[in-house]
């Protein structure tokens, strides 16, 4: 099925990706507090999933492994997938039990089909060209009745950062992110069926906006838009937006808005039952 243009967002180039978190990966744990936090949570949506024994498990962006790890220990066959090798070197590097890493591309999995009983992604969706894509992918390798638990962000995330820079020049500086209904609708058109789909907002305080563009590129979050500047950001820019950042605090503090969306979704069984949800 071809992919619907509204659905192929504006990530530019995979290597651009690739490079920027290829460079965060040593760092990347220092950084990625909140997507540990994120990552249990969806770890915790497992324990009502109905699992086979020993399932086989695609950790689809598995960066360095913090939750790659924690479904090894469910008694998995667990692979991490990820389009950085740097972060596949640094997982390797923490791992405790045998696992097996795999470099490529979420987009396109060298996986067989019919093969993976859950696929868990923690907050790599966001970093895909083409949502349909990726979740007719998903939707060949699982089994049929495999699962697909996911986190990403929506378009409310860092919108005053967004705000900022639109005062400053109109470059795009702040990456794109699908919308719930853009998700939705890429997941049905992939065959795969809906089992819960949450969204939340939450800000979050930082010191500053620089604090804010240091953790940024400390996890590796990149501007990879098209319309992204070609040329080094100055710092009288920079003091442009800092000066504009709505929610500026009196210390100097600012919030930032973080949109989360939570997915649980299925490939349909052969005889056409849904997946039973326990809780
Ligand atoms: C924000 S990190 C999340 C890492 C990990 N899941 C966690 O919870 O800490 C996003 C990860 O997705 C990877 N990634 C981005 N685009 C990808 C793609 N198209 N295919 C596979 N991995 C991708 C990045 O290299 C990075 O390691």
């Amino acid at each position: 099925m071809a992919s619907d243009p509204a659905l192929v967002e504006q990530v530019a180039d995979k290597s651009l990706v690739r490079a920027s978190f290829g460079r965060a990966a040593r760092g990347y744990d220092e950084w990625a507090v909140m997507q540990r936090r994120i990552g249990d949570r969806l770890l915790g949506c497992l324990s009502a999933a109905p699992l086979p024994h020993r399932p086989k498990i695609l950790d689809l962006g598995s960066g360095t492994g913090y939750c790659t790890r924690q479904l090894q220990q469910r008694q998995a066959s667990v692979t991490g997938l990820d389009i950085a090798p740097q972060m596949l070197v640094t997982a390797r590097s923490r791992q405790l039990v045998d696992t097996a890493y795999v470099c490529a591309d979420a987009e396109y999995l060298p996986v067989a089909d019919d093969s993976i009983d859950l696929v868990f992604s923690n907050l790599m969706i966001q970093w895909c060209r083409d949502l349909q894509r990726l979740f007719g992918e998903v939707a060949r390798v699982l089994k049929p009745g495999g699962l697909l638990v996911f986190s990403t962000f929506g378009p409310e995330t860092l919108s005053e950062l967004r705000t900022a820079w639109r005062q400053v020049d109109m470059h795009s500086h702040v990456n794109h992110f699908a919308a719930e209904s853009e998700i939705k609708k890429a997941m049905l058109r992939a065959g795969l069926i809906n089992e819960s789909l949450e969204c939340e907002v939450t800000r979050v305080t930082y010191g500053g906006v620089l604090e804010l563009m240091r953790e940024l590129k400390g996890i590796g979050a990149h501007n990879v838009t098209r319309d992204r500047p070609r040329t080094l950001t100055g710092k009288e820019k920079i003091r442009r937006v800092i000066d504009g950042y709505p929610s500026r605090q009196v210390e100097g503090e600012i919030t930032a808005t973080f949109e989360l969306i939570l997915g649980k979704c299925s490939r349909p069984a052969a005889d056409r039952e849904r997946i039973e949800w326990r809780g």
